[in-house]
């Protein structure tokens, strides 16, 4: 009896192996004729209860084979398949359209791309360069001596070959670049990534972007600095109370941190002001005569100022973000929440 079903499961494999179509409904009836609760395949699986263990096996064996190929079939016909329209053939006009997806900029980007604009209305024009530096542009040439502690501020990735160089600790390299290959007036700004061994935080991270600036020409005083800050931060955060402290940076003489008042009218403006009512922004001075020597510009007839500030820093800010790492993990969920917003 058993040698009976094992042959007509082979006329099925046969049927099986020959069937064509191309009609979803053709396909999904004979995916129902073979596998369905009443279909061929369950026929012969209850069938074999009535068998002796012996005949049992070879027949389990060949439904089981009849079976994956019935799924196989259905499986690669189905990628082929039309879909059945049996009354016609003319599209539905009333079918909705596909909904497409349109991206969005990271939150970065777009804070970045406000900068650059704030600044370009003011003449400022874009320069970039590479993010892996040489000792000279990162350093030496902005008035970091051999060995001197200042370049402990900013912890340095080194390369292993060649020697001397490594990613870069800002972007201050561009400037140094800039001013190798133009004679002032030089009035740029340089996004970009930079890149420092640090811990790895919800404030701080070992990559992150930069945007400085730096302007040199004939009698640019402090002055001059202050009164573009002061539009940057009015342009930014509609806010024009601001402070300069005096700080320390080896390419900068004076150098001064930039505060600008944030107010402490809510729960977080005394978080993140840590209940002052003041946070700092960016650092600044005047280039240090130093530096425009040892870029061939004559620190007798010109002088300049420099700013640098980290985008992290003012993107969490603008949209009160208070995990930094949130910007590298591209989760969709936080990405999609910066459609439209400046
Ligand atoms: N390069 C400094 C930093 O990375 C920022 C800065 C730029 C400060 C220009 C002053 C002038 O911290």
């Amino acid at each position: 009896m058993s040698f009976n079903m094992v042959d007509k499961v082979k006329e099925h494999l046969d049927i099986v192996e020959s069937f064509d179509s191309q009609d979803s409904k053709e396909i999904e009836n004979f995916r129902i004729k073979y596998l369905g609760k009443k279909g061929v395949v369950t026929g012969f699986f209850k069938s074999m209860g009535q068998l002796s263990p012996q005949d049992r096996k070879p027949l389990g064996q060949i439904v089981n084979q009849l079976k994956t190929e019935v799924a196989q079939k259905v499986k690669s016909l189905k990628t082929h398949s039309k879909v059945s329209n049996s009354s016609s053939n003319v599209p539905d006009a009333t079918r909705p359209g596909f909904q497409i997806e349109s991206g969005n900029r990271h939150p970065i980007s777009i804070v970045k791309n406000k900068i650059i604009e704030i600044f370009s209305t003011i003449g400022f024009g874009l320069s970039e360069g590479p993010e892996i530096e040489d000792d000279w542009h990162n350093f030496t040439a902005l008035n970091f001596p051999k060995h001197h502690p200042a370049r402990d501020m900013q912890d340095t990735f080194y390369l292993k070959t060649p020697e001397n160089y490594l990613l870069r600790t800002h972007t201050s390299t561009v400037q140094v670049r800039h001013m190798e290959t133009h004679q002032p007036p030089i009035r740029i700004i340089s996004p970009g990534r930079v890149f420092r061994s640090e811990t790895i935080t919800a404030r701080s991270h070992c990559l992150f972007h930069q945007i400085e600036g730096l302007y040199i020409n004939e009698k640019v005083s402090f002055a001059d600095l202050k009164q573009t800050i002061e539009y940057f931060c009015q342009s930014l955060f509609q806010k024009s109370k601001m402070r300069l402290r005096p700080s320390y940076f080896p390419f900068t003489e004076p150098s001064a941190e930039v505060d600008i008042y944030w107010g402490l009218e809510t729960e977080v403006d005394h978080r993140i002001t840590k209940g002052t009512g003041w946070l700092e922004i960016m650092g600044c001075g005047m280039v240090d005569p130093n530096v425009l020597d040892n870029c061939s510009i004559d620190s007798n007839k010109f002088s300049g100022y420099a700013f640098g500030l980290g985008i992290e820093r003012i993107a969490m800010l603008l949209y009160q973000i208070e995990d930094i790492r949130l910007f590298y993990e591209n989760d969709i969920r936080f990405l999609r929440q910066f459609k439209s917003v400046i």
